[in-house]
């Protein structure tokens, strides 16, 4: 039987391009929409079209590229915020403005020095100019889950009224516990939504490493969207995991019985395209991307894993899209091996930079017993900018590995 489907809301070039040190130009936004498509988002949050130029003109070029997506432009309930979501979203195959107002008495008192009748005035305005621009419009109550329960709700029951057709319940500060964040979940269903054709969203950051199990009790209270982001980027600690959002639903239907459009083998290429445009590297235990999430170093789980692989996966590194069979690259490879390793990565590289790329992996290879995807990843940037630098071997050392899983 096929489960309840949950629409994937990716805000990796919004949220998750807000942290230190990943931020993108428009061209790097524009090829990671373009792979967050193939892997089979429902949503793109492109950025915040009033923050600046460029994430205006970002928006506007992965709404204009991506038409097989829904592309969401965020601004504050502001009229001035609105219109520049809206201008930016014009050329959207399927446009959504996604407007926000902190619902905490925390935030209404010091940062917007609004009292709660202002905010509900703001959020009506806002929702139904955007619904002039729109036809989907999602709201979300900023700090919800540090807000009075009676007030969100309100706010919200605002929201749906001026014409929100989706609600968003962020847990900025992520402050909530899954039972907790559940019960919140379920009482907005009940006094908000009710049997109207309202979707619940959550949004879940990992200041406590809650994102992820807050996003999944939260689906089991009736959500039907989850904001995630790849390698789980975003603010101070993070947002939801993408990958492990889909795989924990994956691997576990039986528990979780939801299904996402999703196509899990784009995980991994994802994943490490992020990385290579951030300059960000994957910690190496992190959860279905790390380089040792399928890694098995003991010998008792290596004689475990070659007599059956389920002794210590439960999942496969090909459902992921991690490359297995493969080549440990050395200073013997010929240039084949090298475009192979690439094509696994998710790479094209042209010819000419094949040739650029081959005479620097011979030289780094002379030096160091094991080359890493990120050593490859980090020639062929250098090798299409012209540049001639080679990884250095300690810091490669952290990286991602390439190793014979046998
Ligand atoms: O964390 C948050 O509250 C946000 C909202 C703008 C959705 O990012
Ligand atoms: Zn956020």
């Amino acid at each position: 039987m096929a489960g309840t489907q949950i629409a994937i809301f990716d805000t990796t070039l919004r949220d998750g391009e807000q942290s230190p040190g990943c931020s993108m130009n428009l061209d790097e936004k524009v090829r990671l929409a373009h792979q967050l498509e193939s892997l089979g988002v429902d949503i793109i949050e492109a950025g915040f079209p009033i923050a600046s130029d460029g994430d205006f003109a970002a928006v506007a070029a992965v709404a204009r590229e991506c038409r097989n997506v829904t592309v969401a432009a965020l601004c504050r309930t502001s009229e001035q915020d609105v219109l520049k979501a809206a201008a930016a979203l014009q050329g959207a195959a399927r446009p959504r403005i996604h407007t926000f107002v902190a619902t905490s008495d925390l935030h209404l008192e010091y940062k917007l020095k609004k009292t709660r009748a202002e905010v509900i005035d703001m959020t009506r305005l806002a929702v139904a100019l955007a619904r002039d621009y729109a036809e989907e419009v999602e709201f979300s109550a900023e700090d919800a889950t540090r807000s009075d329960v009676d007030y969100l709700c309100e706010v919200l029951a605002v929201a749906v009224e001026a014409g929100a057709t989706i609600i968003n319940v962020p847990d900025t500060v992520g402050y909530t516990m899954p039972a907790e964040f559940s019960r919140l979940v379920e009482t907005i269903r009940e006094r908000v939504v009710g049997d109207r054709d309202v979707q619940i969203s959550v949004h879940c950051h990992n200041d406590l490493g809650l994102a992820v199990a807050n996003s999944l009790a939260a689906v089991d209270a009736g959500a039907r969207q989850v904001e995630c982001t790849i390698n789980g980027i975003g603010e101070r600690a993070g947002n939801a995991s993408l990958e492990e959002i889909v795989m924990a639903m994956k691997v576990r239907s039986d528990q979780l019985p939801y299904e996402t459009s999703i196509d899990t083998q784009q995980i991994y290429p994802t994943s490490q395209l992020l990385s290579e445009v951030i300059g960000f590297p994957v910690q190496p235990n992190k959860a279905i991307v790390g380089r040792n999430a399928f890694a098995h170093e003991a010998g008792i789980h290596q004689h475990g894993i070659i007599s059956n692989p389920l002794c210590y996966e439960i999942m496969t590194p090909e459902s992921v899209g991690v490359p297995t069979n493969r080549l440990v690259l050395g200073k013997h490879s010929g240039r084949h091996a090298l475009v192979l390793r690439y094509e696994e990565l998710g790479y094209s590289p042209r010819a000419e930079e094949v040739e650029a790329v081959y005479k620097r992996f011979t030289a780094l290879a002379d030096r160091k017993k094991r080359i890493y995807d990120q050593d490859l990843i980090a020639l062929l940037s250098a090798a299409s900018r012209g540049g001639d630098s080679v990884p250095n071997d300690a810091a490669s050392e952290n990286n991602w590995a390439v190793v014979a899983r046998a």
